[in-house]
C-alpha cells in the first residue's frame, strides 16, 4: 500500500521570525512538502539573517515573501492574499519579540500583518516558540503566550534541553517532525473535544520464568493509531500498552505494563472516569499458573516440564461491568467467521461496539480492514493504513456518543 501523504492537498503558510532555530524551519519546510502540502514561506528581516530566502525557496519550491511592499500581487496586498487559501499558518520559530507583537496585535511587517489578517475561523495559527530559557521564563513572555492562547493560537512546545547559547532549559523549538505532526493534528476535526479516552494496545507478556514467557504477534500499531487519532480529535488520551517498540503519539499519556493482570490492574482504576474505552490489546487469555523464580533448566530426562495455565481476567468485560462504565469498544482478532465471531463477542462481553479484523493478516502490518459490528448491524471499513482507519473509527465512536447524549 503506498504511503499516505498526511497533508495531501493542504496549503500551509510557514512563517519564520528571527532566531537560530530557523535552521530547523528549513527542515520543517521539507517535512511539510514531503507530507504532500504546498508551502508558502514568509520570513521577517531577522529570519533572513539566519537562513536565506534562497534556501527556503529551494526547499518549498515557491518564491519566498519577506516584505509587505512586495509588488508581485497585482493589488500589492500579500498580507491579505497569502492566507486566503491556507489551511494553516505556522510561525516557526516564533521569537520572544514576535510573540510580543502578536499578543499586542502589532503589524509592522508582512508576517505579523499576515497573522492579524488571516481568516481566523478557517486558518488556525500555530506558534512554535524558540528562545533562550530566561527569555521564555520572563513574566512578559509568559503573559504574551497566555494572551496568544486566549486569542485562539495553538502554542507548540517549547521543548527543554541544550540551547544554542550553551544554557540548558525550556525554550528549544520542537523538532521538524514534531511540528509537522502538530500541523497534521491541528487539521483534524475536533470530534472528541473534552472527552477522556482510554486505549489498551499491544500484546501482553506472561512470564514463565525470568527469561521466558508467553506472548503473541500483536505489534500495537492499531492501538497506537487509535490513541493518536483520538488525541488529534481533541481527546485527553491514556494509552496502556504491553511490550511494543513504538514511539508514543504526541500528548498521549502512556503507561507500560507487561502482563494481562498488570494491564487489568492499571486499567480498572482509570476506566470509571473515562468517556470511551477502546480495547485493542491482544491480551493473553492464559498465564502460567505459577512463576518459577529461577530459570527452568533441562534435567536430562528429555521430558518437557508440564506448563499449567490459569485464565487471565477479561479486562474489557470487567470495564463493561462497571456501574459508571465508559462507552466500550472491543476488538476481535479472528482467523475465520469474522462477523459471527464479532457478534458473539459483542453479546458475551456486553459492549456496544466490536471491531473485527483478521488477526494473521494484520498483525505487524501498517494496513488493515475493519468490520464494525453493533446492535444495528455491520459496517465494513475498507483496506487502508491503520491511522486512516483509526480516524474513521474515532468518527464512528463520536457519532455514537452523540446519539447517546
Ligand atoms: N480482551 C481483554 N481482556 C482479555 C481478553 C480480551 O480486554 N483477557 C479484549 C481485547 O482487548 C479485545 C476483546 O477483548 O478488545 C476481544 O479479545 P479476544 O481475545 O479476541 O476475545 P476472547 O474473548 O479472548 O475470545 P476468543 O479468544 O475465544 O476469540
Amino acid at each position: 500500500m503506498p504511503e499516505v501523504l498526511q497533508l495531501d492537498g493542504r496549503h500551509i503558510v510557514l512563517g519564520l521570525s528571527g532566531g537560530i532555530a530557523c535552521y530547523k524551519a528549513a527542515e520543517l519546510a521539507r517535512e511539510l512538502v514531503k507530507a504532500g502540502a504546498s508551502v508558502q514561506v514568509v520570513m521577517t528581516e531577522a529570519a533572513a539573517a539566519f537562513v536565506t530566502p534562497v534556501t527556503m525557496q529551494a526547499l518549498s519550491g515557491r518564491a519566498v515573501y519577506t516584505s509587505q511592499w512586495d509588488a508581485r500581487q497585482s493589488d500589492n496586498m500579500p498580507h491579505i492574499h497569502l492566507t486566503r487559501d491556507a489551511d494553516a499558518l505556522i510561525v516557526a520559530p516564533a521569537s520572544a519579540d514576535f510573540i510580543a507583537k502578536l499578543a499586542h496585535g502589532l503589524a509592522d511587517d508582512l508576517l505579523s500583518l499576515l497573522c492579524l489578517a488571516r481568516p481566523a475561523e478557517r486558518c488556525p495559527l500555530l506558534v512554535a516558540p524558540a528562545m533562550n530559557r530566561e527569555m521564555w521564563a520572563h513574566p512578559a513572555t509568559q503573559r504574551n503566550v497566555e494572551r496568544l492562547r486566549d486569542d485562539g493560537a495553538l502554542v507548540l512546545g517549547p521543548a527543554a534541553g541544550d540551547q544554542a547559547c550553551g544554557e540548558i532549559g525550556d525554550g528549544r523549538m520542537l523538532e521538524a517532525d514534531e511540528l509537522r505532526d502538530e500541523v497534521i493534528a491541528a487539521l483534524q476535526p475536533k470530534l472528541l473535544a473534552g472527552r477522556r479516552v482510554l486505549v489498551t494496545a499491544g500484546p501482553t507478556f506472561e512470564a514463565i520464568d525470568p527469561v521466558r514467557g508467553i506472548t503473541n504477534l500483536s505489534s500495537g500499531k492499531m492501538g497506537f493509531a487509535v490513541a493518536r487519532a483520538a488525541q488529534e480529535a481533541g481527546a485527553d488520551v491514556t494509552l496502556v500498552c504491553g511490550p511494543v517498540h513504538l514511539p508514543t503519539p504526541r500528548h498521549v499519556r502512556r503507561i507500560d505494563v507487561a502482563s494481562a493482570q498488570q494491564m487489568h490492574d492499571t486499567v480498572l482504576p482509570l476506566a470509571a472516569v473515562q468517556h470511551v474505552f477502546v480495547a485493542t490489546a491482544a491480551v493473553a487469555d492464559w498465564r502460567p499458573a505459577s512463576y518459577a523464580q529461577r530459570k527452568i533448566k533441562k534435567d536430562g530426562s528429555h521430558s518437557a516440564p508440564a506448563l499449567e495455565l490459569a485464565e487471565n481476567p477479561d479486562i474489557l468485560a470487567a470495564v463493561a461491568r462497571l456501574p459508571q462504565r465508559p462507552y466500550c469498544v472491543g476488538f476481535a482478532a479472528e482467523t475465520n467467521d469474522l462477523a459471527a465471531n464479532a457478534r458473539a463477542k459483542l453479546q458475551r462481553k456486553n459492549v456496544p461496539l466490536i471491531v473485527g479484523n483478521i488477526g494473521p493478516s494484520t498483525f505487524g502490518r501498517d494496513d488493515n480492514t475493519l468490520l464494525l459490528v453493533d446492535a444495528r448491524g455491520e459496517r465494513q471499513l475498507p483496506a487502508a493504513d491503520k491511522l486512516t482507519l483509526a480516524r474513521q473509527l474515532v468518527r464512528e465512536i463520536s457519532q455514537r456518543l452523540e446519539a447517546l447524549a
